[in-house]
């Protein structure tokens, strides 16, 4: 029997590192939304549309201008925007912001939500995002709400981008963190918010590998041997 498993949370609580690592341990494939999300803002960044103009986005969209698709190579996903695998290119600072201020809009999230929606039909997944236990998934075997506190996170971020040779200060990124969560939360539609039979998985003191188990056991006593 398929099962599907949804983990939401704020930007920079690991989502998709520890989605993946749960998802290879069950053998499942692991969709990263915000990815998608990702996607589109950069169409828009590279076409020149302006991310604040929901009627100018809503037309970028409507004229297939920004066509997302999500593909697998080793289990690994693949992120394609117009046929181009821009997995990497998706990775930055302002792909981030713009994916926030795009996904306020309705014609975004619908489009969205219909691919992953689809991706889940038929074989057991775990999906990351921020509206999956809420909306994309309300019927998930398993529901996530994974978060830690914002100084970690901007702490987590702040060591990231060190790694990719972006060296910029906490208190920056810090205020960046509160003003994606500020922007992610109070969104008109399907802001990101904990389903009510979510778990709450608090991993501000927690390594990536006790994360990982303290969701793996919630999984295996959630889907009583499905999993
Ligand atoms: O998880 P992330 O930082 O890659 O997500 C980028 C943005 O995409 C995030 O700020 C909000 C949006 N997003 C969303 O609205 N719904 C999702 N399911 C995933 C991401």
């Amino acid at each position: 029997m398929p099962f599907a498993i949804a983990i939401d949370g704020p930007v920079g609580a690991g989502k998709s590192t520890i989605s993946d690592q749960v998802a290879e341990r069950l053998h499942i494939l692991h969709m990263d939304t915000g990815a998608m999300y990702r996607a589109v803002g950069l169409s828009c960044l590279r076409a020149g549309v302006d991310i604040n103009d929901e009627a100018a986005v809503t037309k970028h969209l409507q004229d297939g201008k920004a066509e997302v698709c999500v593909r697998y190579a080793d289990s690994l996903q693949h992120t394609l925007l117009n046929g181009e695998d821009v997995s990497t290119a998706i990775r930055t600072q302002e792909a981030g912001t713009a994916a926030s201020a795009v996904s306020r809009y309705q014609a975004v999230r619908h489009a969205m939500v219909a691919l992953q929606r689809d991706f889940a039909k038929g074989q057991s997944v775990l999906l990351d995002g921020r509206d999956i236990g809420t909306v994309v998934l309300p019927h998930a075997d398993v529901k996530i709400f994974l978060t830690s506190s914002d100084a970690i996170r901007a702490e987590r971020r702040q060591k990231q981008l060190a790694e990719k040779g972006e060296f910029r200060s906490f208190e920056e990124i810090l205020a960046e963190v509160r003003a994606r969560d500020l922007q992610d939360e109070t969104r008109a539609i399907d802001p990101l918010r904990k389903a009510d039979d979510a778990v709450i998985v608090d991993s501000t003191e927690l390594t990536i590998e006790e994360t990982v188990d303290a969701i793996l056991s919630i999984v295996h006593q959630r889907t009583a041997g499905k999993a």
